[in-house]
C-alpha cells in the first residue's frame, strides 16, 4: 500500500499544531504554572522546551520522515529488538484517548448549559454533584453508566472517526484547516475582551510574579517536563506517525522549531486569557485571587463558569471559551487516535477505514468507564501514572535508544542535510547527556516518591491495579508483540 501524504506543508504544521494545542494547554498549564512557583515556572518550563522539547520533536519529525512508519514500524526498522517501544507509545497514546475523550464530552455538555449559565451559581456542587454525580465511589468502584455524560463522548468520537476514517489529507488535514483558526480567532477574541476588565491585570501580575523558592524543588521540574512531552505531543508516537506521511522534500527543523514555538506560545496565552479572567473575578468578588482558584480539572470546569457568571455578555464569552475547549480538544484526540491507527494498519496491512473502525469502536467502549460516577477518579489516577510513569520511561528509554544505541550524529546529518538551516551540536548535547540525565533524575524521584507515599489517597489496591498494573501489562503486551514479530525483508534501516 502506498504510503498517505499531507497536501501541503501548511497542512502538516497546522495538523502538528492542533495536535500539541490541546486541553493542556488550556486547563493543565496555567494551573501547573501557578501552583508550581507562577513566574519561576516558566524557568524550568523553559529549559525544558528549549532542551528536551525541542531536540524530541526534531528527533520524531526525523524518526517518522526517514523510516516511514507509525511508531513500532520507526523503531522496528532501527532494530527489531525495539518494535516494543513503539508498542508501548501506542498504548499510552491509546490509554490517553479514552479518558481524554471524557474531557472533551464534560466540555461540549458545559458549552450547551454556557448559553444561559444553567450551571447556577454553585459551580462546585454543579460539577461534582450534579453533573458528575460523584457519591462515594472510587476509580474501581465505578458506579454507573451516564447517559448525559456519554452522549457528548460519543459526540467527540464521531467527529474524531469522520476524521480518521477520512484519510490524513482529506480528514486530518481539512479538520486542522478548520479548526485551528476557529480556535485562534475564538482565543484573540476572548483575550481581546478580558484585557480590558478590571482586576484583569492583577491576575497576569499573580501568574508572573516569581516564587524562586520553588525553583530548587524536584517536583516543579517534575512538573515542566511532564507538562513540556504532554503538551507536544511526543514520546506517545504521535508525532512519528504525522511526520512519516510527510513528503521525502520536507524542512524537519523549521517544522519543528514553528511547531514547538507556536504551541509554547498559545500555553502562556491561554495562562494570560484564565489568570485574567481569575483577577476580575477576585476583584468582582473582593477576594484575593488565591481564594478562587481550584485545581486542575477544578479550574476548567468550576472556577472558569463562576467566573462566566460574572462576565459581561457571558452568553458570548461562555460558548466561546467551551467552544474553544471542545476544539482544541478534538484537533489533540484525532492526533492521539491516529497514532494508533496507523500502527494498525502498518501491522495488520488492513484498510484504514476498517482500522479506523475498529480503533474508534473499541476505544469508545472503553471509554464508557469514564462516563460512570466514579469516572473522574479513574481518570484522575490513570493520568497520573500515564503522565508521571509511563511517559516519561517511554521519553528515556526513546533517549537511551537513538543516543546511546544509535548514532545521534546521524540524526543530525540527516536533518541538516533536508532542512533550510541546520542546528548544531548542542542538539547531539540535549540527546545524550542533558535530557537523558534530567529525565532518569526526575523519572526516579517520581517512582520512589509513588511508591512510598501513593498518589491522591487512593487505595492501595487501586494504585496497584490500576496504575502501576496498568503501566507494567502495557510493557508486557508490547514485549509479547515484539517478540512473536517476524523479522520482515530489509527490515533494519539507517537512520
Ligand atoms: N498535546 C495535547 C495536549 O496538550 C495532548 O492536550
Amino acid at each position: 500500500m502506498k504510503r498517505e501524504q499531507w497536501g501541503s506543508r501548511a497542512g502538516f504544521i497546522l495538523a502538528a499544531v492542533g495536535s500539541a494545542i490541546g486541553l493542556g494547554n488550556i486547563w493543565r498549564f496555567p494551573y501547573m504554572a501557578y501552583e508550581n512557583g507562577g513566574g519561576a515556572f516558566f524557568i524550568p518550563y523553559l529549559f525544558a522546551m528549549l532542551t528536551a522539547g525541542i531536540p524530541f520533536m526534531i528527533m520524531e519529525f526525523s524518526l517518522g520522515h526517514k523510516l516511514r512508519g507509525a511508531a513500532p514500524r520507526a523503531f522496528s526498522k532501527l532494530g527489531l529488538k525495539f518494535e516494543w517501544l513503539g508498542w508501548f507509545q501506542v498504548f499510552i497514546a491509546a490509554i490517553i484517548a479514552v479518558y481524554y475523550v471524557a474531557i472533551i464530552g464534560w466540555a461540549i455538555s458545559y458549552l450547551s448549559y454556557s448559553f444561559t449559565q444553567s450551571w447556577g451559581t454553585d459551580t462546585n456542587a454543579f460539577f461534582f454533584s450534579e453533573y458528575l454525580k460523584l457519591g462515594d465511589n472510587s476509580p474501581s468502584k465505578l458506579g454507573s453508566l451516564q447517559s448525559h455524560i456519554a452522549i457528548p463522548m460519543a459526540i467527540a468520537w464521531a467527529i474524531t472517526f469522520a476524521a480518521i476514517f477520512t484519510g490524513v489529507k482529506g480528514g486530518i488535514e481539512r479538520a486542522s484547516k478548520i479548526m485551528m483558526p476557529l480556535l485562534f480567532i475564538m482565543v484573540i477574541a476572548l483575550i481581546a475582551r478580558v484585557a480590558f476588565l478590571p482586576g484583569a491585570l492583577d491576575g497576569l501580575n499573580y501568574l508572573f510574579q516569581p516564587d524562586f523558592s520553588k525553583i530548587m524543588d524536584a517536583k516543579v521540574w517534575s512538573a515542566a517536563y511532564g507538562q513540556i512531552f504532554f503538551t507536544l505531543s511526543v514520546g506517545f508516537a504521535i508525532m512519528i506517525a504525522y511526520s512519516s506521511y510527510l513528503p521525502e522534500k520536507s524542512d524537519i527543523n523549521n517544522n519543528a522549531f514553528m511547531t514547538v514555538l507556536i504551541n509554547c506560545g498559545f500555553s502562556i496565552t491561554a495562562g494570560v486569557l484564565i489568570f485574567g479572567v481569575l483577577g476580575y473575578m477576585a476583584q468582582e468578588q473582593a477576594k484575593p485571587i488565591t481564594e478562587v482558584v481550584s485545581a486542575g480539572v477544578g479550574l476548567a470546569f468550576v472556577t472558569i463558569p463562576a467566573a462566566i457568571n460574572l462576565l459581561p455578555a457571558p452568553y458570548i464569552l461562555g460558548p466561546l471559551f467551551f467552544l474553544a475547549l471542545v476544539v482544541a480538544g478534538l484537533s489533540s484526540h484525532i492526533s492521539i487516535i491516529e497514532a494508533v491507527t496507523s500502527a494498525i494498519i502498518d501491522k495488520l496491512n488492513i484498510t484504514r477505514k476498517l482500522a479506523a473502525s475498529l480503533v474508534c469502536g473499541s476505544g469508545f467502549v472503553v471509554s464508557m468507564a469514564f462516563a460512570t460516577n466514579g469516572g473522574l477518579l479513574l481518570l484522575d489516577l490513570v493520568d497520573y501514572f500515564i503522565n508521571n510513569v509511563a511517559l516519561l520511561a517511554s521519553c528515556l528509554v526513546e533517549l537511551i535508544v537513538i543516543a546511546w544505541l544509535l548514532k545521534v550524529s546521524d540524526i543530525r546529518s540527516y536533518v541538516n542535510s533536508i532542512s533550510e538551516f541546520g542546528i548544531g551540536k548542542w542538539f547531539e548535547i540535549c540527546i545524550r547527556f542533558l535530557s537523558p540525565a534530567m529525565l532518569a533524575v526526575i523519572l526516579g524521584t517520581n517512582l520512589v516518591n509513588t511508591f512510598n507515599d501513593g498518589y491522591g489517597g487512593y487505595e492501595t489496591s487501586d494504585l496497584l491495579m490500576l496504575g502501576w498494573g496498568l503501566v507494567a501489562a502495557m510493557f508486557i503486551v508490547a514485549v509479547i508483540i515484539n517478540v512473536s514479530s517476524k523479522p520482515q525483508p530489509q527490515q533494519e534501516a539507517k537512520l
